[in-house]
């Protein structure tokens, strides 16, 4: 018997999580600190897990009004707070200890390496290393933009052999809005047409979108080790395993050819950074820096395929449920651009109406609704409350976006409350789809060009409506990681 039990105790107790229980249950150090945030009394072991219900977003906005709008509770055994409001979220973004990052046991494997999982120091040196790199590289410059726009005449010609049939648009967009980003990373090409590369990304999108981030994988790791075809964590390592092989062979591609002074891509800037570090300590030194070379590209990879295609895959589904938006938007692409060039970045400015259709689109899908978890990196104080070391954050992107206080009709989606009476575009903080403060999306500029130039470039040639006798798709909350839009195929005519 004895025996029977002691693998499971060993698998319990490679759980960091569990481990951290026993000096808290031993000093219980936390009471003498002040109080935790207010919440719901949790089960042992599960703690709120298995009540959040379909669409924890909204089981945990209900919380909020009876609680609080910052609130704590258990899931397994990680004490959780989720931030329901605005200003709070602001607070959280600007404090250096709450910028760690959630320690998943999915992501052990790869030894919490890349910029979406490093922390602290390590953190700030790839942080900025990476936004320079993007910079340099053509954020806003006529060679991204030339890149894009020939992504955008891809999409057209594949529409134009397609027009009258009824088409899921996402994977469509989103061969054609990771070539941009892995062209401008790597140097190389995804072909649109090509079948193995579309199956690639079905395995992204299958490993990013609807996944469900407050779930057991994420806060009962030894479950999901218990039993891991059960949980789905067996799943998770096989999805993560092909782009892995993917950005492997591309990095070896590339020590073969690097050639400092001559850098082509943002592999050839960290290789080149790598080979130069010589602290120890450093994010890039050695085999460290070049496994976090891989994870940072693989992050890039994932955070970006997923997010923008699903944006414009949202945009075109609403538009088709709102003809007259979309007639708007086209009405203004002809007095600002016309029809015989393509949209580009600088027209940005002067199409109000488009601006405000962008905002409304990142607002009313809310599509990454729980944002990126962050953790506390050591004890500290939140808005009057004692928040112990590793305390996990999770920021309710959803409610602040639906904040009825706030935007008064938050279920209807109308662009025009984003324009002033003049028709100018009137920004509004309030809207936060790349989180706000330290650790928010660096890919927001780059995410905001490309949904601009797709959505217009689009648009400027065809025209989105739903099949005729066909009920509207449901575009209310869901549960996910990151939101897909809609299953529901439109119909495409041309101007
Ligand atoms: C509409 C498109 C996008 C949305 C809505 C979005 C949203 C977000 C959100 C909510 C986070 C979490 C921030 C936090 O932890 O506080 C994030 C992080 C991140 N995003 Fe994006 N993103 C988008 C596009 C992109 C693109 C195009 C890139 C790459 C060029 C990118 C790269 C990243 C990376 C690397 C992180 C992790 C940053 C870190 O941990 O420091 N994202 N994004």
């Amino acid at each position: 018997m004895g025996e029977n039990i002691m693998p499971i105790f060993r698998v319990l107790w490679s759980d960091s999580s569990i481990r951290n229980l026993v000096p808290m249950f031993k000093n219980r150090s936390w009471k003498k600190r002040g109080p935790l945030p207010p919440g719901p009394y949790c089960l042992p072991v599960f703690g709120y897990l298995p009540f959040l219900g379909k669409i924890p977003s909204i089981t945990i906005a209900n919380l909020a009004k009876r609680y609080g709008s910052v609130i704590s509770l258990r899931l397994g055994q990680t004490r959780v707070v989720f931030v329901n409001d605005f200003e709070s979220t602001k607070e959280a973004g600007k404090m250096d200890v709450l910028q760690g990052r959630h320690q998943m046991a999915l992501f052990e494997p790869r030894g919490y390496a890349g910029l979406g999982l490093l922390e602290g120091k390590d953190w700030k040196e790839m942080r900025r290393f990476t936004l320079r790199c993007l910079r340099d590289m053509g954020f806003g410059k006529r060679s991204m933009e030339g890149m894009m726009q020939e992504q955008v005449q891809e999409i057209c010609s594949f529409l134009r052999k397609n027009l009258g049939k009824p088409l899921y648009l996402k994977p469509i967009l989103e061969l054609a809005v990771v070539n941009s980003t892995w062209t401008l990373m790597t140097s190389e090409k995804f072909d649109i047409e090509d079948p193995a590369k579309r199956d690639l990304m079905q395995i992204l999108s299958d490993a990013v979108s609807d996944q469900n981030i407050v779930g057991v994988g994420a806060f009962l790791p030894w479950l999901a080790k218990l039993a891991p075809d059960l949980t789905g964590y067996t799943t998770g390592l096989k999805l993560l395993a092909a782009p892995e092989q993917l950005a492997r062979d591309v990095i070896s591609s590339h020590v073969a050819t690097h050639s400092q002074g001559q850098e082509r891509d943002f592999i050839d800037m960290a290789l080149t950074k790598i080979y130069t570090t010589t602290d120890p300590k450093s994010v890039f030194y050695g085999d460290f820096g070049l496994r976090n070379l891989h994870y940072t590209l693989l992050d890039l990879f994932f955070a970006s395929s997923d997010t923008i295609s699903s944006t414009l895959g949202w945009a075109f589904t609403y538009l088709a449920c709102y003809p007259k938006v979309q007639a708007k938007i086209q009405m203004e692409i002809d007095q600002c651009v016309g029809r015989s060039r393509m949209p580009c970045i600088e027209d940005r400015s002067r199409m109000p109406y488009v601006e405000a259709t962008m905002q409304e689109v990142l607002r009313k899908s809310s599509m990454v609704p729980l944002g990126l978890m962050h953790t506390a990196l050591e004890d500290t104080h939140f808005k009057g409350y004692f928040i112990p070391k590793r305390t996990v954050f999770i920021f309710n992107l959803y409610q602040i976006h639906h904040e009825k206080k706030y935007w008064g009709d938050p279920d209807n989606f109308r662009p025009e409350r984003f324009l002033c009476e003049d028709g100018t575009f009137r920004r509004d903080d309030h809207v936060i789809p790349f989180l706000v403060g330290k650790r928010s999306c660096p890919g927001e500029s780059l995410a905001m060009n490309e949904f601009f130039l797709f959505l217009t470039g689009i648009l400027q040639n065809f025209n989105f409506e739903l099949q005729p006798g066909q009920s509207p798709p449901y575009l209310g909350p869901r549960s996910g990681f990151v939101l897909s839009p809609p299953k529901h195929e439109l119909l495409v005519s041309e101007r």
